[in-house]
């Protein structure tokens, strides 16, 4: 079972819902937010994990976790998931976290990469599909798609829609080879 990690509008985690892919539990480092409405509509059982709510992070990475574990998922995808996880979190799911990540990696890693990429003026930047370790969107790359800059005003869009093609063929593909 799949279990997704969020932080914000979870436009990837509606694709893999749409997939049909089978996910078990959606977890939220914020309040409030789209994804959770997302994973409501679905009928996705889902739960914040607020770090104010916890003295440390390692704290709250052991109860996202164990919430996770107790909900039977073995593979856990990070859809715009925008914190850090602690090696308390990583350990406990050894090469079963993957994240999506909109630039050709090891190219502009970090939350401005779309930005970044735009300012750099290169020709092409792309989308990650990669093995979460303690690193910044650093990690073993699984799947990578170039996506050329021009036009610029569709180039977020354009980035968007190739996440939200490849991501959930890479999870399905990792599904298949868990089992
Ligand atoms: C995506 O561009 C993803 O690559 C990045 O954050 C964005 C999240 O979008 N890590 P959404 O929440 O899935 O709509």
């Amino acid at each position: 079972m799949i279990g997704v990690l969020v932080s914000g509008e979870g436009s990837n985690l509606q694709a893999l819902i749409d997939a049909g892919l089978p996910i078990a539990g959606v977890a939220s480092n914020r309040p409030g937010v789209r994804a959770l409405e997302r994973a409501a509509a679905a009928g996705i059982p889902a739960r914040v994990f607020a770090l104010e709510d916890y003295r440390d992070r390692e704290r709250r990475d052991v109860d996202m976790a164990d919430w996770l574990t107790l909900r039977g998922i073995d593979l856990v995808v990070l859809a715009g998931y925008m914190h850090l996880l602690t090696p308390e979190f990583l350990d406990r799911f050894p090469d079963r976290i993957v994240n999506v990540h909109p630039s050709l990696l090891p190219e502009f890693p970090g939350a401005q990469a779309i930005d970044d990429a735009l300012e750099a003026n290169v020709a092409t930047t792309g989308v990650t599909v990669h093995f979460v370790d303690e690193g910044i969107d650093a990690g073993a790359v699984i799947r990578q798609e170039p996506v050329p800059i021009e036009p610029r005003e569709t180039l977020v869009d354009r980035i968007h829609a190739v996440e939200h093609r490849i991501l959930p063929e890479v999870v399905r593909e990792l599904c298949a080879a868990v089992r």
